[in-house]
């Protein structure tokens, strides 16, 4: 039995990218304001908790995880007190609010990295960061050999000759969490917002913390071990350290970690009982529409959760990878975010079919949840954005090789028949048409608007209303455990509890539902006592 305060262990939880939620003032940028006027649409969803992707003062040149003040919110968005405000309206409608925390790298612009450029090289300012001399006879080639997440060197170098490290962009520079004062203010910053009611933090990059200060170059090939900047083994003392400033709340805050790591052992590592209490499930994420290699990958994650007691969790998109409706309707539905590429046939329709029947999959899965905003609307991943727009620091550091993220971080629409569908308002209330989102929307939207969906009993947005409404209701559903079924190999079957089962049907002829009392939710319409193909199903069992 869990403690009640674990909220977190079977949780439905919506990331809001606030730039893109709702725009109250009119400036064709999202903001707490308009969040604020949306509560009762995310109440109604049903959700338990709202992340919020960085909301801090930031020059935003990677949408805000380029943090200027960890203490202060950007003025397009609002102010700290507004977001106290938020974060206390949200709990009045029972919704829990976790913050974004960015402690791998800082913005060029933060004091800190600001000082040390004055201080120049060999001062004590430096060591916050990795300045180190270039190679080279005058210095002119890069430290080492690593490179930007985001495309290039992740070295630049500064006009007095010292370089400094970034693993993402130049504009990001990374922090030494050897330096015992990086560590105090981060624990300061977790402190900041856990004092402000925030329930919990989500970490971001949360295993590329911590360096190798010797800082190899690293070989080509099979990546060496230690790796000299991912998972290591020192990262687990700082998460430690976490965790007790964490179980200091009453009731204690949750640590949600950002781990992108292949070996489910190794990811299980940061779930230990006094480390981070849940991760993001990137394995799910990242997997194709295929029944067997589903169920190997929700086998294998429940197994490697089983010893260290963490809840798993289940993610079908955020806010850095190709919306999922478009992802499941290309002939190879596996996950394109290293790769990503444009322009690949896609068929939507089969792949908002799938979507609907993931949505019942992984809402029936044991653990927590998430959601990313306009997933519930079922919004596909915008491929023509105008060159001009783009703005993610991915596009233009690969000379727009990777189309980059911006095409899932399209402005959501609210109502109405053109762009900016309502995601515009004025401080009035009015829509102001005058305005563009800072992100152009399809005109297609006009579809997929909240309003629209509303009013749609078959929508998707109905749909997920339905099954968290019966999620909460079900007591099998959220934590838990669940019992695989027998099943043809195509289709997933499992129990919840003696009284609830999910199946869901990826191959391509349908299949005889098991025996059951009644149907309690299904994706599609069912015909005879038949699961069509890519459909799922909530079933009552005898
Ligand atoms: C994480 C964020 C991503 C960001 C990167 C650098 O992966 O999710 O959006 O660009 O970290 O902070």
């Amino acid at each position: 039995m869990h403690r009640l305060d674990e909220w977190w262990r079977g949780a439905a939880i919506y990331q809001v990218y606030v730039r893109s939620f709702a725009d109250a003032n009119g400036d064709g940028v999202g903001d707490l304001a308009g969040v604020r006027s949306r509560l009762r649409y995310l109440a109604e969803l049903g959700v338990d908790a709202l992340w919020f992707s960085p909301w801090y003062a930031s020059p935003m040149a990677d949408g805000g995880y380029d943090v200027a003040d960890y203490r202060a919110i950007h003025p397009h968005f609002g102010d700290l007190a507004q977001a106290e405000q938020l974060i206390a309206e949200a709990l009045d409608l029972g919704i829990r609010t976790i913050v974004d925390i960015v402690p791998n790298h800082a913005s060029d612009q933060h004091p800190w990295f600001r000082r040390a450029l004055e201080a120049g090289p060999g001062s004590p300012e430096r060591e916050r960061f990795w300045f180190r001399p270039g190679r080279g006879p005058d210095g002119h080639l890069p430290p080492n050999n690593w490179q930007s997440q985001f495309g290039g060197a992740a070295w630049t170098r500064v006009p007095d000759g010292e370089w400094y490290l970034h693993r993402f962009a130049a504009a990001q520079p990374d922090l030494n969490w050897q330096h015992p004062e990086v560590r105090r203010e981060h624990e300061e910053v977790l402190r900041f917002w856990f004092d402000r009611g925030a329930a919990g933090v989500r970490v971001d990059s949360a295993a590329e913390v911590v360096k190798d200060p010797a800082l190899p170059d690293l070989p080509s090939g099979r990546a060496p071990d230690p790796h000299p900047y991912f998972d290591r083994d020192e990262i687990h003392d700082v998460y430690r350290d976490w965790r007790k400033v964490a179980e200091s709340y009453t009731p204690p805050r949750a640590l949600i970690g950002e781990v992108w790591l292949p070996d489910p052992e190794r990811f299980a590592r940061y779930l230990r009982p006094d480390e981070l209490h849940t991760a993001f499930n990137f394995g799910f994420l990242t997997c194709p529409w295929d029944a067997g290699r589903l169920r190997e990958t929700i086998s294998s994650t429940l197994a490697a959760h089983q010893p260290v007691g963490a809840p798993a969790t289940w993610v079908l998109a955020n806010h850095d990878v190709t919306r999922t409706v478009t992802r499941y309707g290309r002939a190879e539905t596996g996950f394109d975010f290293a790769a990503k590429a444009h322009g690949i046939p896609t068929d939507l329709a089969l792949g908002r079919r799938r979507a609907r029947a993931a949505a019942l999959l992984s809402l029936a899965l044991p653990g927590s949840v998430y959601l990313y905003q306009g997933e519930e609307l079922g919004l596909p991943e915008v491929e023509d954005l105008p060159v001009d727009v783009i703005d993610d620091p991915m596009f233009h550091r690969t000379a727009g090789a990777d189309p980059g993220r911006d095409g899932c971080r399209v402005p959501l629409p609210w109502g109405g028949g053109t762009a900016p569908f309502g995601f515009t308002s004025t401080a009035a209330g009015a829509p102001d048409t005058a305005v563009d989102a800072w992100l152009p929307q399809p005109s297609q939207w006009s579809e997929l608007t909240v309003e629209r969906q509303s009013a749609d009993p078959a929508s998707l947005l109905n749909l997920y209303r339905a099954a968290l409404r019966l999620r909460h209701a079900e007591p099998g559903l959220g934590d838990g455990t669940m019992t695989w079924l027998p099943s043809a190999p195509q289709v997933l079957c499992f129990s919840r509890s003696a009284t609830f089962a999910c199946v869901a049907n990826l191959g391509g002829v349908p299949v005889d539902l098991p025996v059951h009392r009644e149907v309690l939710l299904s994706s599609a319409v069912l015909m005879d006592h038949q699961l069509p193909p890519d459909t799922a199903a909530w079933l009552r069992l005898p």
